[in-house]
């Protein structure tokens, strides 16, 4: 096999698994292992990704174009499709190459000449590639053959086939950015309109890559004339330690200051936890949801690996990952546990501690763009699992924060249930501050912190 068959086929895989619930499987770790045929990594995540970020945009045009296209067909054969559309669309390939590379996916000569037919009507049912309109809202009021592909290009179809113009707005931007109705509207009721067009818009974005200078070993001029030395550019951020790579994902792995344990990847907002936890040398620090580890080392490089800190997580697989970060930055003041933080358990004779951590699970709504999966794994049901955990998780927080201690609360979603509304409702903390981030081009991702007091 090729290792470019190779390749489509992990593709196809990954985006047909489905978890218990048969939602589409949480892929991130699963496309970071195992490496990817022919080093492959960044086609295997672009096309994955892709597919994803733009399903529902797909099976819009797959649904328009080719009757029967993917109702009550085999998963395998629907991921062919919408890897083909998003090639065709996204990619601007020319139709020969895509479909005599996903041809092989599909099982059989039927299946095989389903997927050609139906790719060759995608295909031709584009008229040309055209540069979006200044104001992307005019699109959004409801244009049935333009679909945007980035903020600045769209595609223009020979007919109107989108569907959107009978829709209201949730129904519109859902269609036209990807994403389900029932989260759209509930940014429409909370944010109005202009604020939720901008949220769909910013679900799509490139995701920037920010990273964070571990203080204790290298400071911030240091790194960047390092990572310069190795053709990397970086640019300091107004916030302490942050810093702008302008690299792929991968380059930064190879460097000196990776190496050295100079540096962390993590995002602007998520690195606001640390300064407003504030944990000083001498402390006790207990983070609940600690792997993989990104704020714990966060923690620890702000109490100058001076307080004892001990990182929890319920999976004991991703705890490693808090081991191995902490041992790449020379951090020793770190020990972890596994442990459900929904439930006080072992932990009630290792407290109380000066600050606690809850970094929740969470929907994923604030950061999208780097979680594209996660917008399908949206439903009312599951924001109601969530938040009843991420309650119980606050609860042991508090049971085990000393009086007049501090818990910093934090989740990478948007939404009110998950937020403001969750640490209101618990009892024995009191609410010192709280930010609601929203995504921003460029800038970090989407999220809400707050700092609680006992
Ligand atoms: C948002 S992530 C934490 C990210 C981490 N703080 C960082 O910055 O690298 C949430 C974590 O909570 C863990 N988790 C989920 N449910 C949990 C529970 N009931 N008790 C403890 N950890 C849990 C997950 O395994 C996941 O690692």
């Amino acid at each position: 096999m090729s290792a470019d068959l190779e390749l489509l086929r992990r593709a196809q895989g990954l985006l047909s698994a489905r978890d218990r619930r048969g939602r589409p499987a949480a892929i991130g770790a699963a496309l970071k292992e195992g490496g990817a045929p022919g080093g492959g990594r960044a086609r295997l995540t672009a096309w994955v990704h892709g597919v994803l970020r733009h399903r529902r945009s797909l099976h819009t045009v797959l649904g328009a174009v080719a009757r029967r296209a993917t109702k009550g067909r085999d998963p395998r054969h629907v991921a062919a499709l919408e890897l083909g559309a998003f090639r065709l669309l996204f990619g601007r390939e020319p139709l020969d190459a895509v479909q005599a590379e996903l041809a092989p996916l599909a099982q059989g000569r039927k299946p095989q000449e389903h997927l050609r037919r139906a790719l060759a009507e995608v295909a031709a049912a584009v008229a040309d590639e055209v540069p979006l309109a200044p104001d992307p809202a005019r699109l959004e009021d409801g244009d049935d053959a333009t679909l945007p592909l980035s903020r600045d290009r769209a595609v223009r179809f020979r007919r109107p086939l989108l569907g959107v113009s009978h829709r209201n707005l949730a129904g519109r931007l859902g269609v036209l950015h990807s994403l389900p109705d029932a989260l759209v509207a509930a940014w429409i009721a909370r944010h109005g309109d202009a604020t939720a067009a901008e949220l769909c818009r910013a679900a799509n974005d490139p995701p920037p890559l920010f990273a964070r200078v571990q203080p204790l070993r290298a400071t911030r001029e240091q790194v960047i004339a390092a990572l310069a030395a190795e053709g990397v550019e970086a640019r300091a951020l107004e916030l302490e330690h942050a810093l702008r790579l302008e690299a792929g994902r991968g380059a930064f792995r190879r460097t000196g200051p990776w190496r050295r344990g100079e540096l962390s990847i993590q995002d602007l907002t998520a690195q606001r936890v640390a300064p407003l936890l504030d944990p000083r040398p001498g402390e006790r620090l207990l983070d609940l949801c600690a792997a993989p580890g990104t704020k714990t080392a966060a923690l620890a490089e702000r109490a100058r690996d001076q307080a004892p800190l001990l990182a929890c997580d319920r999976a004991p697989a991703r705890l490693r990952k808090v081991e191995q970060g902490a041992a790449r930055l020379g951090l020793t003041s770190i020990t972890t546990r596994v442990h459900d933080g929904r439930h006080v358990g072992a932990l009630a004779d290792a407290g109380p501690f000066d600050a606690v951590l809850v970094d929740a699970p969470c929907s994923n709504t604030g950061v999208l763009r780097r979680r594209p999966e996660a917008r399908w794994r949206y439903d009312l049901a599951s924001q109601r699992r969530l938040a009843r955990d991420q309650a119980a998780i606050l609860a042991t927080a508090a049971a085990l924060v000393r009086p007049g201690g501090r818990v910093v609360y934090s989740v990478c979603s948007i939404e009110p249930e998950e937020g403001e509304a969750l640490v209101r409702a618990q009892p024995g903390l009191r609410l010192e501050r709280e930010e609601l981030i929203l995504p921003s081009p460029g800038g970090g991702d989407g999220g809400y912190l707050a700092l609680l007091a006992r």
